[in-house]
């Protein structure tokens, strides 16, 4: 009797303060505080392009920096890439399948199409994979993103679930001053669906190796079934 009832304040003051519980789902704190209130945007898909690895490599670990026990590490800007999948509502996508790939410090992505392959960083994984757990969450380690001709530095993501197509979109380094001149970035047409990929590359806090951190989350629009 008296759990109950302490359920039921529990869950009275879990709608008197809305947004902030973290108890209520995301489509409950909608339909608590009205349809639609606090929808959030949608991450634009962007196109695979022609460079997923042709083939793979023998480590698809989410270590970019490492190739499998090697000693030496990637040449580049160490950054710690992290974020969440969620669903529209905001609330996170588990077993998804978090797929990265990008060039190489020297311009170089790990296929044979690519241009500067001859001076290819053996030590870049150049791709790398993560299965989110039921936080949505998903962690890279990785290099910050370069120009090649023709592109703004940008890091490729694939989003695979099971029963659906694949995903794909790419991530972009706020204040890099190509972004307005590349092509592919300037075909996101809306200011907000633009910020949603372009994100901050800081200073990681408490690093002396000047090792940077970005955070991407991926909003998609629908819900897997689990
Ligand atoms: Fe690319």
């Amino acid at each position: 009797m008296r759990r109950a009832l302490l359920r039921r304040a529990a869950s009275g003051l879990a709608l008197a303060l809305g947004g902030g519980v973290a108890w209520l789902s995301g489509r409950e704190r909608l339909f608590a505080r009205g349809a639609f209130a606090e929808e959030l945007t949608l991450t634009p898909r962007q196109t695979e392009g022609p460079f997923y690895p042709n083939k793979l490599p023998l480590d698809t670990d989410n270590d970019l920096l490492i190739v499998n026990d090697n000693l030496t590490p990637a040449v580049g800007e160490v950054t710690h890439l992290s974020g969440r999948i969620l669903d529209r509502f905001g609330d996170p996508i588990r077993n998804a399948l978090v797929e990265i790939w990008q060039v190489d410090h020297a311009g170089a992505y790990l296929h044979e199409g690519s241009a500067n392959r001859d001076r290819r960083d053996g030590n870049f994984q150049g791709f790398g994979r993560f299965l989110t757990g039921s936080t949505g969450e998903y962690y890279f380690r990785t290099i910050k993103p370069v120009p090649y001709p023709g592109r703004t530095p940008h890091i490729h993501f694939a989003i695979k679930l099971r029963g659906r197509e694949k995903w794909t979109t790419q991530c972009y380094v706020k204040g890099e001053p190509r972004n307005e001149q590349d092509g592919i970035y300037r075909s996101i047409r809306d200011p907000k669906a633009r910020d949603a990929v372009t994100v901050p590359f800081e200073p990681l806090e408490g690093s002396t190796a000047g090792e940077l951190t970005a955070r991407f989350d991926i909003v998609l629009g629908f819900t897997p079934e689990m």
